[in-house]
């Protein structure tokens, strides 16, 4: 169960040197794509800023940096203290191993145009929030931008935590809101510096089945090479979609 994992002992420093000390090919591949489903929905609304949220953003800055162009305020929600740490810290002293991931944003001129930069404006528009991600469905605000990478499928082993989270992420996103979803499949769980941290294997199928009842639009994405990342999963899968409307956002 999500409860039972040593969140506190993650060591997002191990996580980050193990996951984004550089740009993987499959890094620029996702960041490609999103980049260009958030742009292509928010040129057509010129000037439109919005509310976004990373939901178990972790010691990941990318999934905010392809936000920041549309958003006047970005909730960075995780559970973990030491994460919640890295990305405070993130604000004031950054790590320029993050400059390489933005600068793969930068070919769309919403990025490379961006006033300030991308540090002056996280600094501006980030809120890092300590929070359960299933919490958020019983809150009164929804978000209008969303992302999620790498988390439902990392809360627990059981099938039944990964589609609540699943749906508590698309659930708390206004309808018509553009999100953007990133899994490992089959993944067999991971060790963070000397922690290990379960994984639930879900495939293809079983993260679709999840998404699609929330989602309009859907593009489901298999990207990257099997073992780019680490041994123990089978390909990463990215889902790129818009809330549906209509579909409750309450439980059951
Ligand atoms: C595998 S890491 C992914 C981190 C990051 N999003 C990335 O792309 O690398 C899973 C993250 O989910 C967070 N997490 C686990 N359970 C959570 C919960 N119930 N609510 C919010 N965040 C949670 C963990 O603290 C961790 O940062």
């Amino acid at each position: 169960m999500n409860a039972e994992a040593r969140w506190d002992s993650f060591d997002p420093v191990a996580y980050v040197r193990k996951n984004y000390r550089t740009v993987l090919p499959v890094d620029a591949e996702i960041m490609a794509i999103v980049r260009a489903h958030f742009s292509d929905h928010f040129r057509r609304l010129p000037g439109l800023r919005v509310r976004g949220i990373d939901v178990g953003a972790g010691a990941n800055l990318y999934p905010s940096f392809m936000m920041l162009p549309w958003c006047d305020e970005i909730t960075l929600l995780d559970r973990a203290r030491p994460n919640l740490h890295y990305l405070q810290q993130q604000l004031g002293t950054h790590d320029h191993g993050w400059d390489a991931f933005w600068r793969e944003l930068c070919p769309d001129d919403a990025y490379a145009t961006l006033p300030g930069g991308p540090w002056e404006r996280l600094r501006e528009v980030a809120r890092v929030e300590q929070g359960d991600l299933r919490a958020l469905v019983d809150r009164p605000e929804q978000w209008q931008l969303g992302t999620m990478f790498f988390v439902a499928e990392s809360l627990s082993t059981a099938a039944e935590e990964f589609h609540e989270g699943v749906g508590c992420f698309l659930r708390s996103l206004e309808p018509g809101a553009p999100f953007a979803a990133a899994f490992m499949e089959h993944s067999e769980g991971c060790w963070v510096g000397e922690t290990f941290f379960p994984a639930c294997d879900v495939s293809e199928f079983d993260i679709r089945g999840s998404i699609e009842q929330f989602a309009e639009h859907l593009v489901i994405y298999r990207v990257g090479e099997p073992g780019e990342v680490r041994p123990g999963y089978t390909c990463m899968i990215l889902a790129c979609g818009f809330r549906r409307a209509g579909s409750s956002r309450t439980r059951g």
